[in-house]
């Protein structure tokens, strides 16, 4: 009975294999047919939410379909990440993270998925300055004040960040290993939350991306005491670099990629790329995320295969960095 059961499935697949195959390639060629999920591993009202929702609703105009960002915050990114690890590999499910993605596989030592396998590299997308930022009263004129603050303060100094892997507890850990100095870190779900909390100086200071705080800066209704960039930025006039505030060699970019389950079908993954390509491109995107201090990646950095060994160099990269501030999680 076995022999003859093994026979008929064999044969059945034989038969289905065209159709299928044909069934497959129809598929694709209509793809995409329903609306997409792009995936932000972080809270609304962040920076990674804010390029995502402009990447969504550019691709939309694209692609013909609904892009919709989903927020899904929480461990740094790795909640959402493993969302869309876990995923369908058919192109409805893709995801938009950052730096995040090559500094998790060291810090949690049960990380549930390998940035390498568990996905396809669609396209890098953009690289966006930090900035220190204080709470409105926060007794510092500028940087070099600070950091003095912070030295003599230790632990009763708050700082906020988006939880272990985000860019901001990276920014956080670095600050910690140029100063010698720790101070008190308070983790939420993404910086979404966390404005409110310096805004009303239950937090003191904050190192975010320029994506999400320069709005909040040009109100006044926190302090920028320094950029994370070799040089100042034209986008936040009048503010110093960490570098000129005291803290030589102190430079952070946020790197951004755009990602799909792994097992997603090579023509669905070139026709994402051709829409993440379409957005970084459209007018509005560039002139939006220019302004905020982060222009999209050179076209050549759009592109999977670049994307994948700047992945796999930044993970080798920030292993022996992490590995000395000694922060980990199981
Ligand atoms: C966010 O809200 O996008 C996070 O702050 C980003 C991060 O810190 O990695």
């Amino acid at each position: 009975m076995k022999i003859q059961t093994t026979r008929r499935a064999l044969l059945g697949a034989a038969l289905a294999t065209p159709a299928l195959l044909a069934g497959t390639a129809r598929a694709q060629s209509n793809w995409p047919s329903q609306p997409i999920t792009l995936v932000i591993p972080f809270a609304p009202g962040g920076p990674t939410d804010a390029v995502g929702r402009m990447l969504a609703e550019a691709m939309s105009r694209d692609l013909g379909v609904n892009v919709v960002a989903q927020n899904v915050g929480g461990a740094g990114g790795t909640i959402g990440v493993n969302r869309v690890a876990q995923a369908r590999p058919d192109g409805y499910t893709i995801l938009l993270h950052n730096i995040g993605m090559s500094t998790a596989p060291t810090l949690y030592r049960r990380l549930p998925y390998n940035p390498l396998t568990a996905f396809e590299t669609l396209g890098l997308v953009t690289a966006t300055p930090m900035v220190w930022l204080t709470r409105p009263d926060f007794p510092a004129a500028n940087f070099g004040e600070m950091l003095r603050l912070i030295r003599e303060g230790g632990e009763r100094i708050n700082l906020g960040n988006a939880g272990l892997g985000s860019a901001s507890q990276l920014c956080g850990t670095l600050l910690q290993a140029s100063l010698g100095t720790r101070f008190t870190a308070v983790s939420f779900a993404g910086s979404g939350p966390i404005y409110p909390e310096l805004m009303a100086s239950r937090l003191d200071i904050y190192c975010d991306q320029t994506t999400s705080a320069i709005p909040f800066i040009q109100s006044n209704q926190i302090k920028a005491m320094a950029v994370t960039t070799p040089e100042p930025l034209p986008a936040l006039p009048g503010v110093s670099t960490a570098i000129q505030g005291g803290l030589p060699g102190f430079e952070v970019a946020i790197w951004h990629g755009l990602y799909a389950p792994a097992g997603t079908p090579k023509p669905v993954q070139d026709r994402l790329n051709a829409a993440l390509r379409f957005a970084l491109a459209d007018a509005r995107v560039v002139e939006r995320m220019t302004g905020l201090g982060s222009p999209p990646e050179p076209v050549e950095r759009q592109n999977g295969e670049v994307h994948r060994a700047h992945l796999a160099a930044e993970i080798e990269r920030w292993r022996p960095i992490l590995q000395a501030a000694g922060q980990f999680a199981d």
